[in-house]
């Protein structure tokens, strides 16, 4: 089998078992066997393979057909252009995230803010890019779950800003020092726990930790909401990730505090809502 054919057999597979974007999967599937760039293959789909790659490659294609996530096969994930180490212990990295940085990114550069706190870090997608592409600047990067800052620390390693971020294991604010940012950013877990059950299989396979927000998804702002301010210089600003769904509920929240002023709200690039950001004036 061909470059071309083994490709068109396995999105073929992927197609029929109700797995998303086949093609572009196949095609992923085969670069990370092959440790060759899109364009290798595009130039040499005639060239024949080996019967142990085929092997290989029909093996991974099982396990997408069960749902499992091609960044667990591969390991890989880019995001804000920099490359990421992920597992099943960590959120993938969702390309709807980069709204949230780069907001992030513009206010942070406006105010020359100097410390910035990540809630809820995961794989470090967020506190990494920060770090990354803000000059002068520290970042703090929180987490409940012990494995999820192993990974977050390799990939802070790997994109060479691992002396730029504190990592901290904690609940909420629960371990935190008491410090004041001028930012705090989080995506945390926003899902509704009924509708999880409900979502793709291969959303399924990430750690529940990770999307588990309470029975209206609204748990994690609601704490974010209620503490931030003591972790916040004033003017600092709060900035967070939310579901398609959920722009009233947070603003809500966050009316209901008096003590934030100047909120609003922006959409990803398919229209949806995606982040709410706020200042604390009071
Ligand atoms: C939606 S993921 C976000 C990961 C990453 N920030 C991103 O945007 O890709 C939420 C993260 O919150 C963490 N988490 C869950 N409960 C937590 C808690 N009580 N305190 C701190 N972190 C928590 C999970 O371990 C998970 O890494």
């Amino acid at each position: 089998m061909n470059i071309r054919q083994i490709i068109e057999k396995g999105a073929i597979e992927l197609k029929i078992n109700g797995i998303e974007m086949p093609k572009t999967k196949a095609r992923m599937l085969i670069q990370f066997i092959l440790n060759k760039p899109r364009q290798y293959i595009i130039v040499n789909d005639q060239k024949n393979l080996e019967k142990e790659t085929e092997e290989t490659y029909f093996k991974c294609i099982d396990m997408l057909k069960q749902g499992m996530p091609i960044e667990h096969i591969t390991h890989q994930k880019e995001f804000m252009k920099l490359n990421f180490y992920v597992d099943e212990n960590v959120l993938i990295p969702r390309q709807d995230t980069e709204i949230l940085v780069e907001e992030v990114i513009d206010i942070a550069k406006k105010m020359k803010a100097k410390k910035i706190l990540d809630l809820c870090t995961g794989s470090g997608a967020i506190a990494v890019s920060l770090a990354k592409y803000i000059d002068n600047c520290e970042v703090t990067a929180l987490d409940i779950s012990p494995k999820a800052l192993e990974i977050a620390k390799l990939n802070a390693k790997n994109n060479e800003v691992e002396n730029k971020i504190t990592f901290i294991e904690s609940d909420i604010f629960g371990n935190l020092p008491l410090e004041k940012y001028d930012i705090i950013v989080s995506n945390p877990p926003y899902i509704k726990k009924e509708i999880i059950k409900t979502l793709n299989k291969d959303v399924q396979r990430e750690p529940r930790i990770a999307l588990d927000g309470g029975d209206d998804g609204l748990d994690f702002y609601r704490k974010i909401i209620k503490e931030s301010y003591e972790y916040l210089k004033f003017k600092g600003y709060l900035c967070l990730e939310i579901g398609y769904d959920q722009k009233k509920d947070v603003i809500q929240l966050i009316n209901q505090e008096d003590k934030y002023i100047n909120t609003y709200s922006k959409k990803d690039l398919f229209g949806n809502d995606r982040i709410v950001v706020t200042l604390l004036g009071i």
